[in-house]
């Protein structure tokens, strides 16, 4: 059975979680490719309401495998920490947990150096979660990087410290003047870390390919969104792996012609959190509207994020980047109080009017909206369980977006729980 890769279409928190949580349930391995503890993933289940951040949403099926894989960045405590959360609510991960030896370390320096730039920068800030994420993968780039797998070696792996640390101190004294970081108490703290890591470490590569090659199922965990892939997104204002659909082969270590379903998930209107232009926010009493129905807080910084119609043209871009198969389309129940509803369809740049995402996030900021207005429902879509059951404007509405992303939604969310989904075809 080949591999399905779900990927956020826009700038993350497109309800991921929910998507990867029931589609979970059918498959044997699940493997986060990017990222870092950036990520939150809210599921509820019925063990549970969970704010996931690295470990896969796999963990609720007890049957299936997770993988943390070499495209992630791994922060020991916060793997720790979530590691306890889903144990502590009765689910065991013994045997069913893996990291990728592959996998670099968060280490403290990396957060530090996070805030410290992001400070630095002023208005030129990205607006980071402030997890380290940037400056590991940086780190990765440059080759400094510790990886999950040097923790396993006890001399050579302090020999690499030492010299590793040499540099990053070398920066905070000098250009932060700043105290340097003390060796053996970072040693000390890795040597706990590891402790914690050792039993899940392994070349998860291989395991995912033998997978495949027994016939499994084996789901591909996006994280973030396309628009903030460090390659496809809005760079500078981007995360720092590759989160689209390409990047699930990279992350994963499985060959891309192993992947044949992209399942692409789309909010039913547009959010960002942190910086960088949104052609389609609003700072009107819809876009609190928005924020409010949806709850649109950030679940690892609880910042507001900011709201707008949905962004055709940022979804397109999306669909043709990802070779999106089809499409869930979720919180569409947070539409249902708005007398009518808008699609962009167009950006007006410089008095011409086009469809095509720009590449620039200096033409980007000056991209204008272009509205396609559709009459809203006005009527409760939450019972919906089929597609027939949404009142006629919210079919015409969905309908409307897949024609102009020119992509079919499988499944359609309305509300947050499991239950609240339309299966309009089956994903897997
Ligand atoms: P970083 O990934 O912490 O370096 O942040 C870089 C940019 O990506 C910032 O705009 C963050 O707000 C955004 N970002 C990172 N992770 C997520 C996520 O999981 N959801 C939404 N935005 C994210
Ligand atoms: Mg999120």
């Amino acid at each position: 059975m080949p591999a399905i890769v779900v990927v956020g279409a826009n700038w993350g928190d497109e309800g991921k979680g929910k998507v990867i949580d029931f589609l979970a349930e059918d498959v044997e391995v699940v493997v986060r490719y990017c990222g870092g503890h950036n990520a939150g993933h809210t599921v509820k289940n019925p063990l549970g309401d969970f704010a996931m951040h690295l470990i896969p949403c796999g963990a609720f099926n007890r049957k299936a495998v997770n993988i943390i894989g070499n495209g992630v960045v791994v922060s020991p405590e916060a793997f720790t920490k979530e590691l306890r959360m889903v144990q502590d609510a009765g689910i065991d991960m013994t045997g069913r947990l893996f990291v990728s030896d592959r996998a670099h370390l968060i280490l403290p320096y990396h957060k530090m150096l996070d805030g410290l730039d992001e400070k630095r920068w002023g208005e030129n800030a990205i607006g980071t979660t402030g997890q380290g994420i940037g400056p590991t993968y940086a780190d990765k780039a440059a080759r400094l990087g510790i990886r999950v797998g040097d923790l396993m070696d006890g001399e050579a792996f302090r020999e690499r410290l030492r010299f590793v640390l040499a540099q990053k101190n070398r920066l905070l004294t000098q250009v932060y003047e700043l105290d340097p970081i003390s060796f053996d108490e970072l040693y000390n703290q890795l040597m706990v870390a590891r402790d914690d890591l050792m039993p899940y470490i392994a070349e998860t590569g291989t395991m995912v390919r033998k997978a495949l090659a027994e016939g499994k199922r084996v789901l591909l965990e996006g994280a973030q969104g396309t628009l903030l892939d460090i390659d496809h997104g809005t760079y500078p204002y981007v995360t720092s792996s590759a989160t689209s659909a390409s990047g699930a082969a990279l992350g994963s270590g499985i060959p891309p012609t192993q992947i044949t379903k992209a399942l692409g998930v789309f909010k039913a209107y547009t959010t960002r959190v942190g910086g960088g232009p949104m052609p389609t926010e609003l700072f009107d009493d819809d876009g609190a509207q928005m924020r409010d129905r949806g709850q649109e807080f950030g679940t690892t910084t609880g910042r507001a994020r900011r709201c707008g119609w949905f962004d055709a043209v940022a979804g397109k871009f999306s669909v043709e980047v990802n070779g999106f198969t089809g499409g869930a389309l979720v919180r569409l129940d947070v539409l249902d109080v708005f007398p009518t509803v808008k699609i962009c369809t167009g950006y007006r740049l410089d008095g011409k009017v086009t469809d095509e995402f720009p590449s620039h996030v200096m033409d980007l900021e000056r991209c204008e909206p272009v509205y396609e207005e559709l009459p809203g429902w006005l009527a409760s879509t939450g019972n919906a369980r089929s597609f027939a059951d949404l009142p006629a404007n919210a079919q015409a509405y969905v309908r409307r977006l897949e024609a102009v992303l020119d992509c079919p939604f499988d499944v359609i969310g309305v509300g947050a729980t499991r239950e609240q989904t339309i299966h309009v075809r089956p994903v897997l």
